[in-house]
């Protein structure tokens, strides 16, 4: 009898505590203690798992009021960097709402909602994600690896005279010569799974009487270094930089980027064509996307291209088409 008394109150003890989200961990209490603070932190804490997360990771302890006023995750960054900075808690709690705030960056999103004061903070995260808060060209990052879903482009370059390593050969090219806008190339080639993708999205096509070709896929360093000068020369800076990517810049040099043309049209008018609807619609589902869209030249920084497919392979390129993202997007929202 005595010893079941003794179990009962062992259950009811462990019982007590545990389940209340208010109770603190051995050494979240040793921390609170130490600051004095164990108990406001019991007593008047209005967020205390918020508390709880803060005392686990980072905390500051002339936060503490703060925190128990926000709504803090686990993985939230930077919530000391905000506070570090005098935002109000309401504006604290707008950053930590988004949830791709990076932490290295929010000195970056304070300087820029400084100089952009009209904007919300979830486009200031976005922008600032995006890089557009620095010059094209000024901060690169070098692209490691070949994961086809890499992002090519004015901040993320390839390594100089970079090379992919499945390079293959592809059919329905257009005829060199014949067409204006024909690479100057012997034989066009694609990444492997890309040219694989192509080639099944062509034959699709053929079957919608759409008559599909390359005019430019895979291109060289050096290549897209002689047509960035080219036009860099003839149409000057601007235009240059609005339509061509600088050599190690150009999703051409990944060997994953498609221009085409159907039917004879001229490539830079195709959107203007019956076909062309279907190609939007079905490219996806061969692991396409349109690159450079008309109502999104802020973010990609190039002029709309209705021509410049970009294989990612079909999952990514059906969650961007579906949700309506570029792939900087897609990065740039990543956690
Ligand atoms: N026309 C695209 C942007 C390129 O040069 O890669
Ligand atoms: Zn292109």
């Amino acid at each position: 009898m005595k010893r079941l008394l003794i179990l009962l109150m062992a259950v009811m003890l462990v019982g007590c505590n545990s389940g209340s989200s208010s109770d603190y961990s051995e050494k979240q209490q040793k921390i609170l203690e130490e600051h004095d603070r164990l108990d406001y932190a019991n007593n008047d804490c209005e967020k205390k798992d918020s508390l709880k997360v803060m005392l686990d990771s980072d905390y500051n302890d002339n936060y503490i009021e703060s925190y128990c006023a926000l709504d803090i995750d686990k993985d939230d960054e930077g919530v000391n960097a905000l506070l570090d900075a005098k935002l109000s808690d309401k504006e604290v709690q707008a950053y930590l709402d988004i949830d791709y705030v990076r932490e290295k960056n929010i000195d970056r999103y304070l300087a820029y909602q400084k100089d952009n004061s009209d904007k919300k903070v979830k486009d200031v995260v976005l922008e600032v994600n995006l890089n557009l808060d620095e010059k094209p060209y000024e901060e690169i990052s070098v692209i490691e690896g070949e994961d086809i879903t890499m992002l090519v482009n004015k901040y993320n370059g390839l390594p100089e005279g970079y090379v992919p390593s499945d390079l293959v050969d592809i059919n329905y090219t257009c005829t060199r010569g014949e067409d204006y806008s024909c690479a100057d190339v012997d034989q066009q080639q694609l990444r492997k799974p890309a040219a694989e993708a192509y080639e099944e999205f062509v034959e699709a096509a053929k079957k919608e009487d759409l008559d599909i070709v390359a005019i430019a896929s895979y291109r060289s360093y050096a290549y897209q270094d002689g047509l960035y000068s080219y036009n860099l020369n003839a149409s000057g800076q601007e235009y240059a930089d609005q339509y061509y990517a600088r050599p190690g810049h150009s999703e051409h040099n990944s060997g994953l980027a498609v221009d085409i043309t159907f039917n004879g049209y001229n490539f830079n008018e195709i959107e203007n064509y019956d076909g062309y609807e279907w190609i939007l619609e079905n490219m996806h589902t061969y692991g396409f996307i349109l690159r450079y869209p008309q109502d999104k030249e802020d973010i990609t920084q190039y002029g709309y291209e209705s021509w410049h497919l970009r294989y990612v392979g079909e999952e990514l390129a059906t969650y961007l088409y579906e949700n309506d993202l570029t792939l900087d997007e897609y990065y740039a929202t990543m956690k």
